[in-house]
């Protein structure tokens, strides 16, 4: 999903990095410089996993990012994690929250044609997922640096990246006090999100960048309503998509396909829950559980790689390098896994490897990425129906769904893709 950007705020996009940022004079007025191993760019779930990483194995960070610590805490995001994410963070000492307060999910539901089948992921490929949302991850995550005595700070502007080819890179940047800071670091992460500025200092004639629009959006809501389901309800129906989702016993969070253009005002709570309950009705006769709307956005969203992950003493973690449809609930478990690779990685490069280590990063990170990109696309445009599908072409997507649901080849697959594969880390 796209949201707003997490790092970089003024860096120029393009041209080279030496032409961009070579600029001695803005040393001039540093109120503070401060010199640290890694500096990292986006303080969101994956710049604070790898900060969180780091400092285990005794390596220092500074973290820093344009949004502030609310606007992060409170912006709504996916809700699913790999069984594997959800126990590191638990094991690597971020918090057991996760346990308490999120819900372990054995299964999901993949409703067509009016009717649901259960996908059972115990069965299938003995795994399941952790609804907990992204949001209490983050707040797991700068509470852990918090009590670890790690610095971040938030609401920065005027991030500058400089060197980046050489050996000590910088980045300066302003605090919200006004005061002009400059850490100086080994290696620069940039984990600054779907928008990211750091992915342009990659010179233009040496990057790829892979992307797919799609014609549809989401329109996301939060509802304070009972659970209209105990696991993800996914809905093809030839209305258009519906996803049913939960935060607790008491809220929900829901989707449906919408023109990327929507406006939420044009969107009353009665018109919203028409259009639900339409998409999930059926012969079964299941309903959605209504309440009151209390926050309601358009999530516009792409399939995003950019290649190469890694320029001189740069490298590219989660969103920044890759985005993906939200429709399988690849984002976060991908940038998660980017930070677990990272972090052995940067071990190595700041030991007695060197920055060779660094080779290792893309192709262990990208294999997943890849993966992740299909599995992401093939679940978006089976379950969504574009404007002007044709009865042919709802008809051959019910065709399709039967088959995943109906074998268990198809079945296993999608247990197997959605809960996440081994990880390379
Ligand atoms: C969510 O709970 O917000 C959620 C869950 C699964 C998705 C996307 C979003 O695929």
């Amino acid at each position: 999903m796209t949201e707003g950007p997490s790092g970089a705020s003024a860096a120029s996009t393009d041209g080279s990095p030496r032409d961009v940022f070579a600029t001695d004079s803005v040393s001039a007025d540093l109120d503070r410089v401060s010199e640290t191993q890694v500096a990292i760019v986006g303080a969101g779930p994956a710049g604070l996993m790898l900060a969180h990483r780091l400092s285990r194995a005794g390596i220092d960070s500074i973290a820093i990012d344009v949004r502030t610590r609310e606007t992060i805490s409170t912006t709504q995001r996916a809700g699913i994690i790999e069984s594997d994410a959800a126990r590191d963070l638990v094991e690597l000492g971020v918090s057991d929250r996760i346990l308490r307060d999120g819900y372990e999910h054995e299964g999901v539901d993949i409703r067509f044609a009016g009717a649901s089948h259960r996908i059972d992921f115990r069965q299938h490929v003995g795994a399941s997922v952790w609804l907990y949302p992204q949001t209490d991850v983050f707040i797991d995550l700068a509470a852990a640096r918090d009590r670890d005595g790690g610095e971040v700070h938030y609401g920065v502007s005027d991030t500058r990246v400089l060197d980046i080819e050489t050996s000590s890179p910088r980045v300066q940047f302003t605090d919200t006090d006004g005061a002009r800071h400059e850490i100086r670091a080994r290696y620069v992460v940039g984990s600054d999100g779907s928008r990211s500025l750091c992915r342009h200092l990659v010179p233009e004639e040496h990057r790829q960048q892979f992307f797919r629009e799609y014609p549809f959006a989401w329109f996301g809501f939060l509802t304070q309503a009972p659970m209209s389901a105990p696991e993800l309800v996914y809905t093809h129906s030839e209305h258009g998509f519906a996803l049913i989702s939960q935060r607790t016993e008491t809220l929900q969070r829901m989707y449906f396909q919408c023109d990327p253009t929507e406006n939420v005002e044009h969107w009353s709570d009665r018109r919203i829950w028409e259009t639900m309950q339409q998409r999930v009705a059926g012969g079964d006769g299941f309903t959605l559980k209504e309440g009151p709307i209390t926050e309601k956005s358009v999530l516009v969203f792409r399939s995003f790689v950019q290649q190469p992950m890694r320029w001189g003493s740069m490298v590219l973690a989660g969103d920044a390098a890759h985005t993906v449809p939200p429709t399988g609930a690849r984002g976060l478990n991908l940038a998660l896994h980017d930070v677990k690779i990272l972090d052995g990685v940067l071990q190595r490069a700041l030991g007695s490897t060197g920055e060779a280590a660094l080779d290792e990063y893309e192709p262990a990170a990208l294999n997943r990425v890849w993966r992740a990109q299909n599995f992401s696309y093939w679940m978006t445009q089976m379950l969504h129906t574009p404007t002007g599908a044709s009865p042919f072409d709802v008809r051959r997507q019910e065709g399709e769904l039967d088959n995943v649901v109906s074998t268990r080849a198809g079945r296993t697959y999608l247990a197997e893709q959605y809960t996440g594969w081994p990880s390379h880390g």
